[in-house]
């Protein structure tokens, strides 16, 4: 006989936690973009957003900022449509801007194991930018396996996969106001 699977609706209600709400993001971008602004007083700013999962916290970030700010996006593949990383992420787009003796500031989604964030700071330094900074909206701290910790972090979350806010699972839930994990049911690929 067959078993009927749950239906998603791929809005909030598929979600087991909320870890992080609208709220909390809103606040915490606030004062994230003060600190950036008081680092980077009185220079020019590049900001480079990492696709596609920080398009939704670079889009509200940068315009929390009070300096002038140039925007770029990059493109590094990792996980494809599942919830883990395979293999060493690989720079699938590279930069429109030339960032050689720029104030770059590289923005993304979340920390995790830390491959994807690395390998976009090597591939950025070869541009040779007058400084790069980096900044994540959420950090898994416990799941690193490369040294690198991000200069500017919204959140310290646990070792759950997270979606909403720009973060998806198969391309859902990005447009959720909200950061949180999906019931078992819903981490299955239809
Ligand atoms: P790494 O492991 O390289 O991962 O630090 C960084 C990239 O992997 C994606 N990622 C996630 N995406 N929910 C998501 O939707 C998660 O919980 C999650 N953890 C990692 C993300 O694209 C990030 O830039």
């Amino acid at each position: 006989m067959e078993t009927l699977q749950p239906k998603p609706s791929f809005s909030e209600s598929d979600l087991e936690t909320i870890l992080v709400s609208k709220e909390q993001i809103d606040q915490r971008i606030k004062s994230l973009a003060s600190e950036i602004s008081t680092q980077f007083a009185d220079e020019d700013l590049t900001v480079v957003c990492v696709l596609s999962g920080a398009l939704v916290f670079t889009a509200d970030l940068i315009r929390k900022l009070n300096v002038p700010t140039r925007l770029d996006c990059i493109r590094a593949d990792s996980y494809g449509n599942a919830t883990e990383s395979s293999s060493p992420p690989r720079i699938a787009s590279a930069l429109k801007t030339d960032i050689a003796g720029k104030n770059v500031l590289v923005v993304d989604d979340i920390l995790d194991t830390g491959n994807t964030l690395s390998a976009i700071v090597d591939h950025l330094e070869e541009a040779k930018p007058a400084s790069l900074k980096t900044c994540v909206l959420l950090d898994k701290k416990e799941r690193r396996q490369v040294d690198i910790q991000a200069d500017f972090s919204g959140f310290d979350i646990p070792n759950a996969f997270v979606v909403g806010y720009g973060l998806d699972f198969a391309e859902h839930y990005r447009h959720l106001p909200c950061i949180g994990s999906l019931w078992p049911e819903f981490q299955i690929l239809r």
